[in-house]
């Protein structure tokens, strides 16, 4: 079968392409669209951004992506535009490039396509957050301040005239047929890929890619055969009812990031420093619980707030708390043929906390997260659920601190006694991100500022409740 994509408002038809080239080796090696750069291959530095083009229902949706850890299987259906798709049929730049030119937003040239792409996107949705469209395109040598100038200018021209609307081609392409490929399998729904998984559970799943791309770019496997989840409306949704949210697996972070932003406020902010916007347009909360990483941002926030966890095999399926999946490093409870189909979050009022520990704000991995979902009733905690990644092979809820606290008078003097409890959850390792003793310390005075947050006092310099 075919593969079929828009790439710059031409339609192309793919066949014989194994399952797991990335769009950007496509690009420049067999289409010669050498605008697209290569520049880590791992999905840090943005210069291979392109944006990707879909129809979600009737409207036409615009992401950002990066192409080094994007397969081409995963364009299927959509549309995909580069540096070299955006200025006029006559050459007339459009209105982010010549902001870039005019406002010295270039200087080696590496980042820049990139660069334009995040800024494209952005035009094109008429997002202004510009430090966070910009915060997955390293530049080196131009420095941010004439590409936030460049952005802005940008921001205030209209849409140029010659930009096509990819909706009406689009819309020819759709259907949920499923999809067979030498060595690749794309699911049009998600029974198909239940009873495919089934009967094939040593196959390689694909979400967002934002994990599998590197096993392929950086260790070189071969993941096949793989079945690609992009596809599956029924597991992106987000459905609300009175007992709470239930969230797709192929739900992404982008779009969990926005459900969170008026439920769980810590929970979005949390999200803001995923990656960057280019991995969270792609990783999905399914792929980041899947993978059973420590270090994963998203399980501990969902195991605070109580989420439980829908696995699937075939039509069975199962629920369990999410902390129960989670059995030790590089294990979960998940059945050969099994994958995750949905992750309820109860109703609850909000009193989340999250602290994010990395090197970075932007664009790095936790060395620790902490997420604290507290009840204080009548002076007193009458509920706590702690959850940590960065502390111990798995995300873990630190069940020996909460039980200090339960009962006791919220107070300084009951945090201050069950700081010392952390010890007691967790063991963890020293490695480069942190040592075992900043993290154990980092923990506690994690508990302490929640309490000091609690009581008004301002502990952050940026996002939620920032001085
Ligand atoms: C540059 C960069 C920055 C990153 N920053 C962060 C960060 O700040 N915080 C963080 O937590 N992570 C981060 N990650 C890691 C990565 O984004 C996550 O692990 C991600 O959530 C994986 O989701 P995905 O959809 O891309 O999964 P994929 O790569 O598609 O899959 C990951 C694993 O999960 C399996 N899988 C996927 N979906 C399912 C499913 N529905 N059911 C069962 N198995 C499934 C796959 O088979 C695979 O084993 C970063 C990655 C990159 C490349
Ligand atoms: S080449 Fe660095 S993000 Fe793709
Ligand atoms: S202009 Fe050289 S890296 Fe940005």
């Amino acid at each position: 079968m075919t593969l079929a994509f828009l790439l710059n408002g031409e339609t192309v038809r793919l066949s014989g392409v194994h399952p797991t080239t990335t769009l950007l080796d496509w690009l420049r090696e067999q289409r010669r669209l050498t605008g697209t750069k290569e520049g880590c291959n791992e999905g840090d530095c943005g210069a291979c951004t392109v944006t990707v083009s879909a129809l979600e229902g009737d409207t036409l949706v615009h992401r950002a992506l990066n192409a080094c850890i994007l397969f081409l299987p995963q364009l299927h259906g959509k549309a995909v535009r580069t540096v070299e798709g955006i200025a006029a049929p006559d050459g007339t730049l459009h209105p982010v490039q010549d902001a870039m030119v005019t406002h010295h937003g270039s200087q080696c040239g590496f980042c820049t396509p990139g660069v334009v792409m995040s800024l494209y996107t952005a035009h094109r949705d008429g997002r202004q957050d510009f430090d966070d469209v910009l915060a997955g395109n390293l530049c080196r040598c131009t420095g941010y301040a004439p590409i936030l100038r460049a952005a802005n200018a940008a921001a205030g021209i209209p849409t140029p005239s010659w930009e096509q609307d990819e909706t009406a081609a689009l819309q020819e392409l759709a259907g949920d047929e499923d999809v067979f490929l030498d060595g690749g399998f794309l699911p049009g729904t998600l029974d198909s890929l239940a009873a495919w998984y089934a009967d094939n559970p040593d196959a390689t799943l694909v979400s967002g890619a934002t994990d599998v791309g590197l096993w392929v770019t950086k260790a070189l496997r071969d993941t096949t055969p793989v079945a690609f989840l992009h596809r599956l409306r029924e597991h992106q949704t987000i459905l609300q009812d009175d007992s709470g949210l239930t969230v797709g697996g192929g739900v992404t972070l982008s779009r969990l990031r926005a459900a969170m932003a008026a439920r769980h406020p810590d929970f979005a902010e949390l999200i803001r420093r995923y990656g960057s916007v280019q991995v969270r347009n792609a990783a999905t909360v399914g792929g980041n619980i899947a993978n059973g990483s420590p270090i994963g941002d998203s399980p501990p926030a969902l195991i605070a707030l109580g989420a439980t966890l829908t696995l699937r095999k075939g039509a069975a399926r199962r629920s369990l708390p999410l902390e129960d999946f989670f059995l030790e490093y590089g294990k979960q409870d998940r059945q050969p043929g099994e994958f995750v189909e949905s992750i309820h979050i109860p109703a609850q009022p909000d009193r989340l906390r999250c602290h994010k520990l990395s090197k970075r704000f932007d664009q790095d991995i936790s060395a620790v997260c902490g997420c604290f979902n507290i009840t204080v009733e009548d002076g007193k905690v009458s509920d706590a659920r702690i959850a940590f990644g960065g502390m111990a092979g798995t995300p873990k809820r630190a069940t020996t601190v909460e039980a200090a606290l339960l009962g006791k008078p919220w107070t300084e003097a009951t945090v201050r006694a069950a700081m010392p409890a952390f010890a007691t959850d967790y063991q963890p390792l020293s490695d480069m991100r942190a040592s075992a003793d900043y993290r154990l310390r980092a923990a506690e005075n994690m508990l302490l500022r929640c309490f000091h947050e609690d009581h008004g006092a301002r502990t952050r310099l940026v996002g939620r409740g920032a001085a």
